[in-house]
C-alpha cells in the first residue's frame, strides 16, 4: 500500500488550486472522508499488525500534508482572490496589447519600396553580405588604388583572396548581370557595412536599395522618370527631383539624386542647409566597362542604375535626427512606426 500513498503524495504536491472551485475539488479528493486518503484509511483494518503500523504512519503524514496544502491555498485565496483567479489563464482571451511588438521602421520602408517598384516590373534579388573584391570593387570599375578599397573604409575579412563585408548593394548588379541575360530589371535591398565611427550621422552598418535596368536602348530619360515616379510615390506628389552631375566609377554619366526639402518645402531651412534640396542617393548610366565585365555587349545594351540609403530616407520621412536610433532597439522609438499608407 506504500506505493499508492507515494503516488497520491506526488499528486498533492503538484496540484495548484488557484480558484475556490479548484480548492473545493482538492478538498473533496484529498481531505474529505470519502476522498482517496480516507479510503486508504478504511483499508488499514485488513492489514497485519506490523504493516498496519508502517502504512498508518505514512497515511497520517500524507493526510497532514494535504491538510497543510489546503490551509495554505485557502489563506492565499482569501488574501487576494482576484489575483489568484487571474493566474488561471483563459486561452480564449486576446493577448494583452503591450506584449505585441512592432515592425522596425526599416522593414516597413523596405516593404513600401518593394511595393512601389514591383508595380513597374522590377524583380527582387538578393546578394551576399560577405563579398569578394571583384563583385564589390573590381567589376564595378574601381581603380586598383581607389580610396574606398582602403582598410580604413572597408571591413576586410581576409586578404588575398580579398573577402570583405560589402560596402554597397551595387555588388548585386554584378551578381545578377553576370549570371543572367538582358533584359534585366531588378531591385535589391539589404545591409551594407563601412568602417566608420558610429555617430548621429554615420554608422558602420546601414541599408541600401539598389535598382538597375539593362536592355536595348535604355536611356537617361528613363532613369529620370523612374526616380520621379518612386519619389512621388513615397514622399507625395509635391516632391521634386533634381539630378546633379557627379562621379561614380561604375556609371557614366553619373548623377547625385536630390529631392526638395520636406521640412521647408524648398524655401530653405536648417535641415537642408538653406539650399531647399536634400541629397538622397546616386545613379547614372551603367559604365560600358561594367557591362563588359559581366559579358554583356555594351554596343548592343545600355542600362541605368541607382542606389539610395534606407536610413536616410526614413530620417527624412519621419524627421529622425539620430542614425543610432535604428539599431538601439528602444521599444519607445520602434512603437512609433505603424505602416505606410
Ligand atoms: N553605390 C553607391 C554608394 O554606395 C550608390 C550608387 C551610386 C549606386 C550610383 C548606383 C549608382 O547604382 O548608379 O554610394
Amino acid at each position: 500500500m506504500l506505493e499508492p500513498i507515494k503516488l497520491i503524495q506526488q499528486e498533492v504536491e503538484q496540484s495548484q488550486p488557484r480558484t475556490t472551485e479548484d480548492l473545493e475539488a482538492f478538498r473533496l479528493k484529498f481531505i474529505s472522508k470519502k476522498g482517496v486518503i480516507g479510503q486508504l484509511f478504511n483499508e488499514l483494518s485488513q492489514l497485519g499488525p506490523a504493516e498496519k503500523r508502517n502504512v498508518g504512519q505514512a497515511l497520517n503524514k500524507l493526510k497532514q500534508q494535504a491538510q497543510e496544502k489546503y490551509d495554505f491555498c485557502a489563506t492565499q485565496l482569501q488574501a487576494a482572490p482576484q489575483q489568484a483567479a487571474s493566474n488561471h489563464e483563459d486561452y480564449t482571451l486576446p493577448p494583452p496589447s503591450d506584449t505585441l511588438g512592432s515592425q522596425h521602421p526599416i522593414s516597413l520602408l523596405k516593404n513600401k519600396i518593394i511595393e512601389i517598384f514591383e508595380k513597374i516590373g522590377f524583380n527582387m534579388v538578393e546578394g551576399p553580405e560577405i563579398e569578394d573584391e571583384w563583385h564589390n570593387f573590381g567589376a564595378l570599375n574601381f581603380a586598383p588604388n581607389h580610396p574606398a578599397r582602403d582598410m580604413l573604409d572597408t571591413f576586410f575579412i581576409s586578404q588575398s583572396p580579398d573577402i570583405l563585408l560589402r560596402t554597397h548593394t551595387s555588388s548585386v548588379q554584378i551578381r545578377v548581370a553576370e549570371s543572367q541575360k538582358p533584359p534585366l530589371r531588378a531591385l535589391s535591398i539589404g545591409r551594407v557595412y563601412r568602417n566608420e565611427t558610429i555617430s548621429a550621422r554615420s554608422h558602420c552598418m546601414f541599408h541600401q536599395v539598389e535598382g538597375f535596368y539593362v536592355n536595348k536602348g535604355v536611356s537617361f530619360a528613363e532613369l529620370k522618370q523612374t526616380l520621379s515616379y518612386f519619389m512621388s510615390s513615397l514622399f507625395g506628389e509635391q516632391v521634386q527631383v533634381r539630378l546633379r552631375p557627379s562621379y561614380f566609377p561604375f556609371t557614366e554619366p553619373s548623377t547625385e539624386i536630390d529631392i526638395t526639402c520636406r521640412v521647408c518645402g524648398g524655401t530653405g531651412c536648417n535641415i537642408c542647409k538653406h539650399t531647399g534640396w536634400l541629397e538622397i542617393g546616386g545613379g547614372g548610366m551603367i559604365d560600358p566597362a561594367v557591362l563588359k565585365n559581366c559579358h554583356i555587349d555594351p554596343t548592343i545594351y545600355t542600362g541605368y542604375a541607382f542606389g539610395m540609403g534606407l536610413e536616410r530616407i526614413a530620417m527624412l520621412l519621419h524627421q529622425i535626427n539620430d542614425l543610432r536610433l535604428f539599431t538601439e532597439n528602444d521599444i519607445r522609438f520602434l512603437r512609433q512606426f505603424k505602416a505606410y499608407v
